[in-house]
């Protein structure tokens, strides 16, 4: 049997993925379950890249780190895009299933917090939404004490010849990384005298901005849908999503920018 379009991305499979859960099913149940599967994939590519990218600053590969940088913003703006789709699911039409959706939120993706811890938001009490012993648990434990992407880049900051404190290339990384003005210093240098490593930065800061914007185009999205509902998840709903926005990923890349 020769290969074919199907067999190859195996689309078969792939198409026995969705399975609404109301009865008849509801209309628009399956929006709700394409548009979450195509996030998960869309996760597991930028998790790809952005490992790849962790080995490129560790090899000290600038121009395909800026590359990959770039890609991964991409996909960035193309999930803020799509939640264009989910805002034409009114709040009638998402009450039609939503009973069905039970305890399950997005709060429990764990893709989502494998990108958060590797950005550095690494707070373990987000494990305890996962089975210890689990796949899942297990993902996340080794993302908590690895080094996170700014480790990376100040590790490969430090083979440029930058003079990165010890400190902070051997921390714990188990923990929150703070922000560091003799980093700081170093960056401000860097804009200044290396395009190509400040390129670097501008994309880091592109992501970041990418990530606040998908946060606050879900919050706004979620409030349209369920109002001041809480959330399935357990959470406040609105409420509690509003603490996430406008907290930086990389946040020395912030604080520079008054100095110059
Ligand atoms: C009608 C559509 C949606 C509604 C009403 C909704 C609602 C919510 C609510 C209320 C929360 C807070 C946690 C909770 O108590 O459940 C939440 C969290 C979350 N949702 Fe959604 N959501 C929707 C679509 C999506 C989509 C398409 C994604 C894509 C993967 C997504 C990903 C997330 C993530 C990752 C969180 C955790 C955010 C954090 O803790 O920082 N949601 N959602």
């Amino acid at each position: 049997m020769p290969l074919t379009y199907s067999s190859y991305l195996k689309v078969d499979e792939l198409l026995q993925c969705q399975k609404p859960l109301s009865d008849g099913p509801e209309h628009d149940e399956l929006l709700f379950i394409v548009i979450h599967q195509s996030y998960e994939l869309w996760f597991k590519q930028m998790l790809h890249e952005l490992d790849f990218l962790v080995s490129l600053f560790n090899a000290g590969e600038r121009n395909r780190a800026l590359h990959t940088l770039k890609r991964v913003d991409a996909i960035y703006r193309t999930l803020i895009q799509q939640v264009d789709i989910l805002e034409t699911l009114t709040p009638l039409e998402f009450l039609s299933f939503r009973d069905r959706l039970s305890t399950a939120s997005g709060f429990q993706s764990f893709q989502f917090r494998e990108l958060e811890f590797l950005y550095g938001a690494k707070d373990p009490r987000k494990l305890d939404n996962y089975l210890p012993g689990s796949e899942h648990y297990a993902r996340l434990q080794k993302r908590l004490k690895s080094p996170t992407l700014w480790d990376a880049f100040l590790n490969f900051l430090a083979k440029e010849g930058h003079h990165i404190p010890n400190s902070l290339l051997e921390r714990d990384f188990n923990l929150v990384a703070e922000p560091s003005p003799a980093v700081q210093q170093i960056l401000i240098d860097i804009y200044r005298n290396d395009p190509l490593i400040s390129e670097i930065c501008e994309a880091l800061v592109d992501i970041d901005t990418s990530l606040q914007q998908w946060r606050y185009r879900h919050v706004k999205m979620v409030e349209r849908t369920i109002g001041s509902k809480i959330g399935t998840g357990g959470s406040s709903g609105v409420g509690y999503l509003q603490t996430t926005l406008f907290k930086a990923v990389f946040p020395d890349l912030w604080a520079i920018r008054s100095e110059f």
